[in-house]
């Protein structure tokens, strides 16, 4: 184990059977902490949380749909006595032109991307006001910060989740319920593997540190909005994107 900072924390994690939210499952229990991994992929997350051991457990979860939030909650309190944490990672990804998207396909990436944050958000409410508190943290994107051309319902659904973050940071404030908003800039995982994202130094360059993440390195900022480290932190955005958002490089801006 790196460290016990996580160590209050039982968190869901969404989407975790892969990428993302499989590098935030297992941040939480080398930390110390219990997660219970939520995914479709129930063959990836069993085999994750065989790996990751006793603090470790895997539901089936489809994010658009209440009911199954309601038992995946229920399943977590059954089996570890609490719930602390919530990291609402499920997401789904488009690439189209605004203007030939597809009103049918925008919809739905919506649904998973905003509704399936909405139903977590409502899911997890009363058992963290039962635990005297808890923290929520909701993976938006750089496409929640600023407009990146071919995403017009990706883009859309993440600038949801980052104002859908702050509204719910501001009503559960005082339930010492804590929701705050991450932002990963291009990072190498299944999602951007299929659209031809490769890692690498000088791989790219309209990002200032020239290359894309790795899943690890989104990790710490999800471990660190759970822990008591982060107590006085709500209604936050934290950008981990190797400074793309903080604009165009000097290549991009000289044209090279
Ligand atoms: N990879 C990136 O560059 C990047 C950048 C910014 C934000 N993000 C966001 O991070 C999150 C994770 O992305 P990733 O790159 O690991 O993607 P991924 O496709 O590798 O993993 C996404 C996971 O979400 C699950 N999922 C999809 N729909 C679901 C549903 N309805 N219910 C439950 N689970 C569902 C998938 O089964 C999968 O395990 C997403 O919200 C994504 O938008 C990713």
């Amino acid at each position: 184990m790196k460290s016990d900072r996580l160590a209050s924390v039982t968190a869901i994690v969404t989407g975790g059977s892969r990428g993302l939210g499989a590098a935030f499952a297992r941040h939480i229990v080398s930390h110390g902490g219990k997660v219970v991994v939520a995914d479709l992929l129930d063959d990836e997350g069993a085999r994750l949380v065989d790996e990751l051991g006793v603090s470790a457990r895997y539901v089936h979860l489809d994010v658009t749909d209440a009911a199954q939030w309601a038992s995946a909650v229920a399943f977590t309190v059954a089996e570890f006595g609490a719930l602390t944490g919530l990291v609402n990672n499920a997401g789904v990804a488009t690439g189209q032109f605004v203007e030939h998207e597809p009103v049918e396909h925008f919809r739905s990436v919506l649904e998973v991307n905003l509704v399936g944050v909405f139903n977590g958000i409502q899911a997890v409410i009363a058992p963290m006001r039962a635990a005297g508190g808890g923290s929520i943290v909701n993976i938006s994107s750089s496409a929640g910060l600023f407009g990146l051309a071919l995403t017009a319902g990706y883009g859309a659904s993440k600038w949801g989740v980052r104002g859908l973050t702050k509204i719910a940071a501001v009503e559960l404030g005082t339930d010492r319920i804590r929701v705050n908003s991450v932002h990963p800039g291009m990072t190498y995982t299944p999602m951007t593997a299929q659209v031809g994202i490769q890692p690498g130094e000088g791989n790219y360059p309209n990002t200032p540190l020239a290359r894309v993440g790795m899943p690890d390195e989104i990790a710490g900022a999800v471990g660190y909005l759970l822990s008591d480290e982060a107590t006085y932190v709500t209604g936050a955005e934290i950008a981990v994107d190797g400074g793309w958002t903080a604009g165009p490089t000097v290549k991009y801006v000289m044209g090279q």
